[in-house]
């Protein structure tokens, strides 16, 4: 599927960075291949506007707020937050603007990050009550572009089986490569829960001070909720009372482009353990991730196409992700669309 040709993945909240970032001023990001501009106005509030002037084509990202709007850098027409031009300097009466205008989107600040939507949302942003819950601190780990699909990302958050091998220096073992027993998985609307129970490694004096668990193996319980299309909410439960939500998020840039944003709350506290520490443990698995799925192809077919990537069991959540977006795109009367095939070389003669 390519996320960028199929309209109906623009009506979905997306977190397209922390906030933190917006006190250097109007800051662009390009969502679904979408050239946006984000700021936040004095209110408090955040605009997002499509990042491309409507009189030379400037980015308005490069010009400066004044007000609640922003102002192009190349002639200074002034765009109010929802792209409404509000301001042609050049004008004898510079109000005077009629209906020129430009795209705006909805933004809003939630969990320390701006997410965006940026057609009619379909479905609410995924809630997390680990965020009200003052026995919880939150951590931001992870805001890096990664040339993948947003859809491998997602899919191999459920994957059970890659950790043995793809993890197999942190807290996978390949001598044991049987996946956990699979769980049920309860689907709702708009995307689905799972539990499942299983023994991990726990290697090295990092790990072990980070989980606070002797090295050896330890227990993770966890629930896993998927969050249509690209968002997921990990839930780690330790049997020391350990908790960690983490949350990832694919944010498609392109269809070969994706923004990893990962955020996590925690039930302990900065002395147990610190920010550091906690990044720099999750550093080491996201890059053994990374490394596996940059070389893997960034178009992920949603049907099943004969032979083109075979399945395991282990592959269900993934396989059901697949089955729902394609659900989602037959309800709104769309086709799945993939990359042209390549060109076969011209045989020689
Ligand atoms: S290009 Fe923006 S004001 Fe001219
Ligand atoms: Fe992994």
């Amino acid at each position: 599927m390519l996320p960028t040709q199929q309209p109906v993945l623009r009506r979905f909240w997306y977190p397209v960075m922390p906030t933190g970032r917006l006190e250097a001023g109007p800051q662009p990001f390009t969502l679904l291949g979408e050239a946006i501009v984000v700021w936040r106005k004095p209110d408090g509030s955040l605009a997002a506007i499509a990042d491309r002037c409507c009189h030379r084509t400037a980015k308005l990202s490069l010009g400066y707020l004044e007000g609640g709007n922003i102002v192009c850098g190349y002639h200074g027409w002034t765009f109010d937050g929802t792209g409404k031009c509000v301001r042609i300097p050049q004008r004898e009466n510079p109000e005077n603007t009629g209906r020129i205008a430009v795209d705006g989107y909805k933004a809003v600040e939630r969990y320390g990050h701006v997410w965006v939507a940026l057609g009619e949302p379909l479905c609410e942003l995924p809630h997390v009550p680990e965020a009200e819950d003052p026995g919880f601190r939150r951590i931001d780990q992870f805001y890096e572009e990664w040339a993948i699909g947003a859809l491998r990302l997602m899919e191999n958050s459920f994957d059970v089986a890659h950790p043995a091998f793809v993890h197999r220096s942190t807290f996978g073992d390949t001598s044991r490569p049987l996946p956990p027993k699979l769980p049920t998985v309860v689907e709702g609307k708009w995307g689905f829960d799972y539990f499942v129970e299983s023994e991990v490694s726990v290697r090295g004096p990092d790990a072990a001070d980070t989980l606070k668990v002797a090295e050896g193996t330890t227990t993770r319980r966890r629930t896993n909720t998927w969050y249509m299309p690209f968002v997921r909410r990990l839930g780690i439960t330790y049997p020391n009372g350990l908790r960690h939500t983490i949350v990832t998020a694919a944010t498609p840039i392109a269809d070969d482009r994706t923004m990893l944003v990962q955020f996590c709350f925690r039930n302990d506290t900065e002395e147990m353990a610190s920010t550091e520490q906690v990044i720099a443990f999750d550093r080491k698995i996201i890059e053994e991730d990374r490394r596996i799925l940059e070389g893997c192809s960034w178009d992920v077919p949603l049907a099943v196409v004969d032979g083109e990537e075979f399945h395991m069991p282990s592959d269900r959540p993934g396989l059901a992700m697949r089955r729902k977006l394609r659900e989602l795109l037959e309800a709104h009367g769309e086709q799945e669309t993939r990359a042209a095939p390549p060109i076969p070389p011209i045989a020689a003669e």
